[in-house]
């Protein structure tokens, strides 16, 4: 609830309100305890404040009792007593549903989320795609690739048409990029074909999410609460926390540096939080750490709930400075040094031991420390947290699809276009050349032709020009035959005249003979 200006949260031992400060708000917090001990309803006090105040607020609904912020609480006897406990009827306190807009990256339980491939980066899809160090370089040249040649990435089809070309060409881009085997880029793409076997395909594509739309109030001034439904999601542990760590890093890049704010611009509670950091590579631990440290100047605040603070690396654990710890159990060892390194987070308070009272916590009570005006952690305190003003628990599905189908982002992102993109252009490019291998084809196919059509036209010119000489050959000779026979027949009658009758046909037939011997010598030069 707000009172004076401030987040009330709690009551101390002595009922005196317990306040968290808006203007602190940014410096990220943490809620812990073990389960059934308070944690949802601590976060959804703070939401349902954060709103009040209009500031907006995501959450990840990991059991579906987030939802329940839609609708306002139920007067139950429980309810009823604590309303009593904290005197807070006549102080403002209205059971109360909030403007809530659902989503989902599967898209049933909510309006679907989607990012792109591109957006999600090398290093967060190699998470998702559990690939090892080389594969997560390959992936990271693959990128790179597709940027130099303007190749967009925007869903899986693209991320596997891409990394099919770069198999191909693996040759050519060995000089620019360095060597990439066939084996580790085909290993990735199987990594994709399973991430899109298991549902993952929908979260990559358009319209993707612009976290702008986030940054809105309801038309009563209430900061909108934007819900992610986890349940399913939280199955797939590294998707799920993947795309929270995409969520910070969009949110990081876009924001503008602010400064120190009178109250955050956005707040973000991340549910299960140990899988943020369960089997993360140390480069995106140390991205992690980077964000939450420069984040807070951007005036967006960042809340972990998980069960054990341990659950949080202490690079993180170090920058949250509002802490609700509810109870924690220790029945072994190393329970024990869970709940020593919890109590040791706090600044002691003189009045009590807070191992001892960490363990003894009831439902509903916690440890708390929040930063004063001069962003120094309080000195810890025992204290009852408020009642929720919405409801307790999860929502039927049809009261949910009303909720999603009113939402005004709902007619912006119910549909996916699948934009023009790496596996379009490199299909029109496959295309193109396959068309030009095959008019190549052709054209040697028709050279041949044409080479063979030559050949036999020669081969028939010189047939020709071989019969024109024999024929003129055959011609010349029974020319001269003739020619040289009358021209030779009279010389010899003229030469055998003296001998008679005898000589004169001697002399005929001789003379014939040496006239066809001489023509034909002269034909065949
Ligand atoms: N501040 C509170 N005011 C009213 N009821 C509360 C409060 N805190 C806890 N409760 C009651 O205790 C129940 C369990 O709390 P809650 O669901 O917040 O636990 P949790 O720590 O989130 O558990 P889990 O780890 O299983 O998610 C609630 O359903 C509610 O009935
Ligand atoms: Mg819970």
């Amino acid at each position: 609830m707000i009172k004076d200006g401030k987040i009330w949260i709690a009551n101390n031992q002595e009922g005196k309100s317990v306040y968290m400060l808006p203007s602190m708000a940014n410096r990220h917090g943490l809620i812990a305890g073990a389960t059934g001990t308070g944690k949802t309803v601590t976060l959804k006090v703070l939401a349902e404040t954060f709103s009040d105040m209009g500031v907006p607020v995501f959450l990840a609904d990991v059991k579906g009792d987030v939802a329940g912020i839609l609708n306002p609480g139920i007067d139950s006897e429980d309810m009823q007593k604590r309303i009593d406990k904290f005197e807070i009827r006549d102080k403002g306190f209205a059971y109360n549903g909030y403007p809530v807009t659902f989503w989902d990256i599967y898209g049933q339980k909510g309006i679907q989320l989607r990012t792109t491939v591109s957006e999600m980066g090398p290093l967060l899809l190699s998470r998702i795609l559990g690939l090892n160090e080389l594969q997560r370089n390959i992936l990271g040249i693959v990128f790179k690739i597709a940027d130099d040649e303007k190749l967009a990435l925007i869903d899986l089809k693209d991320l596997k048409a891409m990394l099919n070309y770069v198999s191909e060409n693996n040759k050519e881009y060995a000089a620019d990029y360095g060597a990439m085997s066939k084996v580790t880029i085909g290993a990735i793409q199987r990594a994709v074909v399973s991430l899109e076997i298991s549902g993952g395909e929908k979260f990559f594509g358009e319209p993707a999410l612009d976290i702008r739309d986030w940054f809105t109030v309801s038309p009563e001034g209430k900061g909108m609460i934007h819900v992610l439904d986890s349940e399913s999601l939280i199955g797939n542990g590294t998707l799920y926390s993947t795309f929270l760590l995409w969520m910070m890093s969009e949110l990081f890049e876009i924001m503008p540096e602010v400064g120190d704010l009178d109250k955050p611009k956005m707040v973000f509670f991340f549910d299960e939080a140990h899988l943020l950091f369960k089997d993360t590579p140390k480069p995106l631990l140390e991205k992690i750490e980077q964000v939450v440290k420069l984040i807070r100047s951007k005036g967006v605040g960042i809340y972990f709930v998980t069960q054990n603070p341990r659950d949080i690396p202490d690079g993180v654990l170090a920058q949250l400075g509002n802490k609700v710890q509810h109870a924690l159990r220790a029945y072994t060892p190393s329970d024990q040094k869970a709940v020593k390194a919890a109590a040791d987070s706090f600044r002691e308070n003189p009045e009590f031991k807070t191992f001892d009272v960490i363990q003894s916590l009831g439902t509903g009570e916690a440890l708390v420390s929040f930063l004063d005006e001069g962003g120094i952690p309080s000195v810890v305190e025992k204290v009852n947290i408020l009642p929720p003003k919405s409801f307790i628990g999860a929502i039927d599905d049809g009261t949910r699809q009303r909720a999603i189908n009113s939402s005004l982002l709902f007619t912006k992102y119910a549909n996916a276009y699948d934009p023009e993109s790496a596996y379009e252009l490199l299909e029109r490019l496959g295309i193109q050349k396959e068309r030009e291998e095959a008019l190549a084809k052709e054209e040697a196919l028709q050279a041949k032709e044409n080479a063979k059509k030559e050949a036999a036209l020669a081969k028939e010119r010189e047939r020709q020009e071989k019969l024109e000489a024999a024929n003129k050959k055959r011609v010349a000779k029974s020319v001269g035959n003739s020619v040289a026979g009358t021209v030779g027949r009279e010389v010899g009658k003229q030469v055998g005249k003296p001998f008679g009758r005898f000589g004169k046909t001697l002399g005929g037939n001789l003379g014939a003979s040496l006239g066809r011997g001489i023509l034909s010598t002269l034909f065949k030069g």
